[in-house]
């Protein structure tokens, strides 16, 4: 057959034996890999998941800019140690808006991907003022500055715009208040923080983060981030995480 004696060709010539496995191989990984750069092709979406506030995308920027993820993880593995320790793994779509994502894999300090919840503003706000006063044996940096060092608000609009290129799924009223949702936020008693609720949900937690309520600190910032970490998806009553899982 002719089929056949092609192919004897091909396999006493190495070198075009080469090249036929090289398209046949670069085929194969085009139809597996190009579907993976379209986000809703990888993440199944979970109820609950929404893009940071304006004021937790600032705590976020905070959290990078200290290099907090030198120290901390942010996601939870499908292990039993793990889960008993932190609670119920990670989700894919639980970090889809994170750009870039925090996962990480170093753990000098716990993982940090459930802690929204756990402590009260008031233990985040002394912990990070001086973490040896809240656990003695703790070697984390103190980062006191974070409550004189007013949070950057200016561009937040300019922010959230570039984060809609990479898919993030910010309207244009939400690009359009951005710097005043983040001072409702953290300001509920001078501004009006229905709109803020409207945008991103009833949930959201509107309050003086750091105990200095007449000014926007960094730490206010940091802390609202922190406080919404692995708690926007209801995990009790949310069924749809079961068909979510790995
Ligand atoms: C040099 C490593 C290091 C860096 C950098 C670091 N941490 Fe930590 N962190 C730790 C260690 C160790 C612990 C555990 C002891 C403790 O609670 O202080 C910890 C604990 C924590 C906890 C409490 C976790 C829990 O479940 O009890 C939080 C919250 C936290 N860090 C936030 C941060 C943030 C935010 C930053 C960046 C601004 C940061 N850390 C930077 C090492 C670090």
């Amino acid at each position: 057959m002719s089929f056949l004696k092609n192919h004897e060709k091909l396999e006493r010539n190495s070198l075009l034996l080469l090249g036929f496995i090289i398209v046949t191989v670069l085929i194969g990984g085009i139809i597996e890999i190009i579907p993976l750069f379209r986000m809703e092709t990888v993440i199944e979406p979970v109820q609950g998941v929404r893009p940071y506030t304006p004021l937790e995308l600032v705590g976020y920027n905070v959290y990078i800019r200290e290099g907090c993820y030198n120290c901390h993880s942010q996601q939870v593995r499908p292990l039993r140690d793990e889960v008993a320790r932190y609670g119920h793994y990670s989700l894919a779509a639980e970090s889809m808006y994170d750009h870039p994502f925090q996962w990480g894999s170093k753990r000098t300090g716990p993982d940090l991907a459930r802690i929204g919840g756990k402590y009260s503003d008031e233990w985040h706000t002394a912990h990070m003022k001086e973490p040896r006063d809240v656990v003695p044996e703790s070697i984390m940096p103190s980062y006191e500055f974070l409550l004189h060092q007013a949070a950057d608000l200016h561009a937040l609009d300019k922010h959230l715009k570039a984060l809609t290129l990479a898919g993030v799924p910010y309207t244009q009223e939400m690009i359009d208040n951005a710097e005043s949702d983040a001072m409702a936020q953290a300001m509920p008693e001078r501004m009006d923080a229905s709109g803020l609720q409207e945008r991103y949900g009833e949930k959201v937690n509107v309050r003086d983060f750091d105990s200095q309520p007449a000014v926007i600190s960094e730490m206010d910032a940091l802390i609202a981030y922190l406080q919404v970490l692995g708690s926007m998806v209801d995990f009790e009553s949310a069924k749809n995480v079961e068909d979510a899982g790995p």
